[in-house]
Parts: structure tokens; C-alpha cells; sequence
């Protein structure tokens, strides 16, 4: 139907005849003359229908209405000079029609593409089709199919197969809800859609495969945030035989190649490597955004004989911390308010209070500070806190003094928000692996032990009885790829050996009856050859996020669900007819939907 994409025409098609097929994006009636603007995946091109030419084309041109598919035949010109547009890349010259033909009308929708940002996002979704009209959602599109072929290319040249692994399947837990299947053949029983391929990959290696990967789309009923989706996809991955150093370095050089070919960026080689007691230590957090310079500086040792109680209480709990933050230039920087506001932000994640020190001149000691807190504190604390984090006159200084968990979560959230609020980052693609993780936590809750990655992680234990004997002592071989502040990718060397797996299995308060149950399946594997083997596996939407300057996962994600786990386009989730539940041998207790 059509010979050139409009966005492709320049000033060399100048005298050509060509024709464009697309929706009207721009319609201007200036009495004599009629432009119609042409918008398809490339761009816009302008048309131009004169009266003179055609008194029947220009009368069809007069009826067509923004959004109408059309196809136009005409001539390539030079616009006339002062008509020009320098931003456009086809701003130098226009069609002028000789045929127009009108695919399809349209009626007035909900919003043209150009308002996008005048709806909300729950009317965007709806007609998410209208939205993916725009150019730059188009774009964003087009990245990630360039994105996922790179990957590919690089694991087919690397010996991987592609294999597919089923989307019906048993729970596989990755931290977050499943979500489930009801079975028609067995009724009462339910599928899980998989929370990751996590141990069809591992059976892939038991299977002699060497080196799997797949594009998989992985299932998660959590709480949502702009990088979470309840359906999302990773670029899954296992090997055998490989350890940590040549999986890390392997996945390294796949990023380093993306990153060359598709933003033309050069990264470091080898990528940084902290532990996670050293990013919990500096940061706060295990996924650190290294753009940003503060840190959190540990004083416990510096306040546990104060008389300040809500000091020296975290200071003396073995579960307990007390760290600063030293914002420079923050005292001349921030104002009360300003600081009243941190002060409710960091509230939202349980800290009591948020002491500061203003340090408006560093020779004075005592008399040169400004804060609600000095009164509590003899001079040789100040002093000494003073020095360990360097302050210097104009700096402020934010103190957190908690359950460690509690100071962790708030000033790591404090940090960033400091970083965006006060314009501190450094640099573009701040990649980091942490590694070193501790093999178990404690759940906040309940307190009983909860693995750091997931339970098929290889701990650094000699023996099931050294496992068992102390488990928060124990760390694990995995590693996590993280950029920015985000967390890409994780993974680790795998359990290989039954005896091992069982003692996790004990130690998460799992009986031997439910991990025969759960997976009997693996454990069985483990018995018949079970090579040494690990893996990982990336966000691809969130690479796209980050790699395209998104704000949202949405934005890479060409139907995604809004932040309730909703498609507005679909209206999914949905009731289904009684029939249907009856045939699935379901009876539900809500009289009608019920929103939670
Ligand atoms: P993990 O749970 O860390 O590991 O997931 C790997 C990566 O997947 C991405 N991701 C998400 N992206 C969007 N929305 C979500 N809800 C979401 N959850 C996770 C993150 C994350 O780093 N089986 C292991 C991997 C392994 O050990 O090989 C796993 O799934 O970028
Ligand atoms: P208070 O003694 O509660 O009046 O607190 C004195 C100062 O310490 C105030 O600036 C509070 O914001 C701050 N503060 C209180 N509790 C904490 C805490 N757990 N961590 C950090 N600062 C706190």
C-alpha cells in the first residue's frame, strides 16, 4: 500500500512521487489550503491538498477528521522558505497529494496522542492502544525488542539453549504470593503460575544441559511499586560447572556488550563488588544507588554511655543501631520546614524522631553547633562524633538511633531522597554486584528464620550440622547485579547435594512431610547426579526502565496492569459465570466483587 514510512522522507526524495499510509495526527484548514499531518511509527510527515489541483481531493480531504487512517499519494517539495520546521526531521519538505483515500474513520477518542499527559494513567491504560500511538512509546517499544535480541545473540554465541519451561506448575517461592490455577481434570487441586523457572532450570542442569536461558515471564501476587509488576519478565539463566567468579564475569561482559551496542556506553570492567555487610554498613540497603556521595556512619561506640536514652538504648541492643548521614553544605541548604518534612518522611518507616546537628561553624565546637539535641551530649562526644564523619562548617548532620532494621530502612530512604531532593548524584550507570549475602534473616514478624535469596542458594556451611547449629550465622554464594539504586538482576550457586537441601528445608521450620510434598520432586533429582551449578536472572523490564530514562516499568511494558494488579484495557480481573466455577468445583464466599 505504501512506498515510504513518513518519517523516512527527506529532502533527497525531493521531485519523487511516494505514498504514505497513516493517522491524520494534525489537521490545519487555512481556507485556501488544507495540511493534513501523517503520523506512523517513524514520525510525521506533512501533506498539503490545494483546491486548484483537485476540487474532488481537496473536498475528501475537507471531511477527514485527526486520527483517520489514510493513504496518500503525492509529490516530495521543498516547503516554501520560512515555512520550514527545524525540529522535525522531515520539517524541510511536504507531500503534495495528488490521492488521498480514506482506510478508516475514526471517532473522537478519549484523548489524542499528543494528551498524554493531560490523562490519568488509568484512562491511558484503558485505551492503551491510543497511547502506543505516540512516537515515544513506540520507541520505547522498538529498544526493548533490540534489547532482548543483543541478550540473545550473546547467549546463543556462549553455548546457551533457549528452552521453555511450564507456566502451569507447582509453587516455586521466590518471597512473594502465588498465584493460582484451578484445575478442571482434578477438581479441588490448583496450578501455580511460576514465581520464576527457579527449579525447572536447575532440573535443566540435573538433565545434563550445561547452559540454559530463556526469556520467561514470571507471576508474583506482591505489594507493587513503579518497579514491580505482577506479571513481569526476566532473562532467565543456569550453568554447570561454573562458579560464582566465571558466572558473575560472563554476565558482566553480556551487560558491558548492551550497554556498548545499544547506548553507545562504556562500562567499567570488572564491575565493583561489596559485600552485603558493607552496603548495609555504608548505605543502609543492599541495592545502593552509588550515584549518590552521603553515607551512613555507624557512632554506637561513640554514644552508649551517654545519658540520652534514645541513643544509648540502640547503642546497647545487640539488634540495635545509631548512624548519621552528614549532608554538606545541608545547613546552609535546608531549612526548618524542610527538615520538619525529612523528619515525617522518615517516620513512614517507623523512625521515632530524626535528631540533627547544624554545624554553622566547625571551630566552635559546642557554641558553633545548632541542634535539639546537644544538651544531651558531653563535649567529647560531640567532638568525636564530629571528626568521625569530617564535618565542616555549613554541613548538616541527620542521626538515626533504632532497631538496626528500622535505622537501615529510614536513613537508606532519607539518602535517596537527600541525593534527588538536593540534586547530589554523580555519574550515569553506577553498576555494582553485591555479594556475601547471609544465607538466612529473621522474619520481622515472627522471627522465625526466612531465606535471604531463596532456599536453593548454596550456604557457605561444611556440613548440615554446622548449617543447623547456628543458621544467622551463615552466609551464602549468591550475588546481585545493581544499578542505580535498582536491583537488575540476582542469583547464586545452587544446592547440589540432598543432604544440604533437607537442612534448609529444617531450618525454615518446612517438616520433612511438607518438603516431600512441595518438592519431593527436587529433592529426588538431587539423589541421581546433580552437577555443581548456578545461575541468574535479570529484570528485563527493569533494564528497559533505566536503560530507556523511564520513570515507571509500565512505560517499557506494552499492556501492563496499574499498581491494584488491574487491567483496565480488560477489565481483568474479572467474575466468570457460575457454570464455569461449577465445572471447576469452586464455590466462591463473596456475594459480589469485593475490592480489597
Ligand atoms: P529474583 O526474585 O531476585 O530472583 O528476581 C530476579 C530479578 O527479577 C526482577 N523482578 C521483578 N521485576 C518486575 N516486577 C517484579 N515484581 C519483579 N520481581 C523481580 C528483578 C530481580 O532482580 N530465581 C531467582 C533468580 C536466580 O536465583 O537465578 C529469582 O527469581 O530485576
Ligand atoms: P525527644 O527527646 O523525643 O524530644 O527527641 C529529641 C530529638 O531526637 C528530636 O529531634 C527527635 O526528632 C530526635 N529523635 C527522637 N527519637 C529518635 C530516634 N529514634 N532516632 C533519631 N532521632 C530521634
Amino acid at each position: 500500500m505504501r512506498t515510504y514510512y513518513c518519517g523516512e522522507l527527506r529532502e533527497s526524495h525531493i521531485g519523487k512521487k511516494v505514498t504514505v499510509c497513516g493517522w491524520v495526527h494534525y489537521r490545519r484548514d487555512l481556507g485556501g489550503l488544507i495540511f493534513l499531518e501523517i503520523r506512523d511509527r517513524t514520525g510525521l510527515i506533512q501533506t498539503v491538498f490545494a483546491p486548484e489541483a483537485s476540487a474532488d481531493l481537496f473536498a475528501t480531504a475537507e471531511k477527514i477528521r485527526k486520527e483517520y487512517v489514510v493513504r496518500i499519494l503525492g509529490e516530495v517539495r521543498k516547503r516554501p522558505a520560512g515555512t520550514e520546521n527545524e525540529i522535525s526531521p522531515t520539517g524541510k519538505i511536504e507531500l503534495v497529494a495528488s490521492e488521498l483515500e480514506i482506510l478508516n474513520a475514526s471517532e473522537p477518542p478519549p484523548f489524542y496522542p499528543d494528551e498524554h499527559q493531560t490523562v490519568s494513567e488509568e484512562v491511558r491504560l484503558r485505551y492503551r492502544y491510543l497511547d502506543l500511538r505516540r512516537p515515544d512509546t513506540f520507541q520505547r517499544l522498538k529498544f526493548r525488542t533490540e534489547l532482548v535480541r543483543i541478550l540473545r545473540e550473546f547467549l546463543d554465541n556462549h553455548g546457551f539453549l533457549d528452552i521453555e519451561t511450564p507456566i502451569l506448575t507447582k509453587a516455586t517461592p521466590e518471597g512473594a504470593r502465588d498465584y493460582l490455577v484451578p484445575s478442571r481434570t482434578y477438581p479441588g487441586s490448583f496450578f501455580a503460575l511460576p514465581q520464576s523457572p527457579q527449579l525447572f532450570k536447575q532440573l535443566l542442569m540435573i538433565a545434563g544441559i550445561d547452559r540454559y536461558y530463556q526469556i520467561a515471564r514470571c507471576f508474583r501476587d506482591e505489594d507493587l511499586r513503579a518497579d514491580r509488576q505482577p506479571e513481569f519478565t526476566q532473562l532467565d539463566i543456569e550453568t554447570s560447572f561454573l562458579d560464582e567468579n566465571a558466572i558473575m564475569e560472563l554476565m558482566e561482559d553480556m551487560v558491558r556488550k548492551l550497554f556498548l551496542e545499544l547506548l553507545k556506553v562504556e562500562l567499567p570492567n570488572p564491575f565493583l563488588r561489596m559485600s552485603y555487610q558493607e552496603a548495609m554498613n555504608r548505605f543502609g540497603i543492599d541495592r545502593p544507588d552509588l550515584r549518590n556521595p552521603l553515607e551512613l556512619v555507624e557512632i554506637a561506640d561513640l554514644v552508649k554511655n551517654v545519658e540520652f536514652k534514645v541513643f544509648a538504648g540502640p547503642a546497647l541492643d545487640p539488634e540495635g543501631r545509631v548512624a548519621v548521614i552528614r549532608v554538606p553544605n545541608g545547613g546552609e541548604r535546608l531549612s526548618r520546614k524542610e527538615i520538619d518534612d525529612y523528619t515525617n518522611f522518615v517516620s513512614l518507616f517507623g523512625a521515632k524522631g530524626l535528631a540533627y546537628v547544624k554545624v554553622n561553624n566547625r571551630a566552635e565546637g559546642r557554641e558553633g553547633l545548632q541542634s535539639p539535641i546537644l544538651k544531651f551530649l558531653p563535649d567529647d562526644v560531640i567532638e568525636a562524633i564530629l571528626d568521625r564523619v569530617q564535618a565542616q562548617t555549613g554541613d548538616i548532620l541527620f542521626f538515626g538511633a533504632d532497631k538496626a532494621r528500622v535505622v537501615n530502612d529510614s536513613l537508606s530512604a532519607l539518602r535517596n531522597k537527600l541525593g534527588q531532593d538536593l540534586g547530589l548524584l554523580q555519574g550515569q550507570w553506577k553498576f555494582l554486584w553485591v555479594v556475601d549475602f547471609p544465607m538466612f534473616q529473621r522474619d520481622p514478624t515472627g522471627g522465625h528464620w526466612q531465606p535471604v535469596h531463596h532456599p536453593f542458594t548454596m550456604p557457605l556451611a561444611e556440613s548440615p550440622i554446622e548449617l543447623e547449629r547456628d543458621p544467622g550465622a551463615c552466609s551464602s554464594i549468591a550475588y546481585d547485579m545493581v544499578l542505580n539504586g535498582t536491583e537488575l538482576g540476582g542469583g547464586s550457586i545452587r544446592i547440589h547435594k540432598a543432604d544440604i537441601q533437607q537442612a534448609v528445608f529444617r531450618v525454615l521450620g518446612i517438616t520433612e512431610e511438607q518438603a516431600k510434598l512441595k518438592f519431593g520432586f527436587l529433592l529426588d533429582a538431587l539423589k541421581f547426579g546433580c552437577p555443581p551449578h548456578g545461575g541468574i536472572a535479570f529484570g528485563i523490564d527493569r533494564l528497559a526502565m533505566l536503560m530507556t530514562g523511564s520513570a515507571s516499568i509500565r512505560d517499557v511494558i506494552a499492556f501492563p496492569k496499574t499498581q491494584t494488579a488491574f487491567c483496565p484495557l480488560t477489565s481483568a480481573p474479572s467474575t466468570v459465570e457460575p457454570e464455569q466455577l461449577r465445572e471447576l468445583g469452586i464455590r466462591t464466599r463473596l456475594e459480589k466483587t469485593e475490592v480489597i
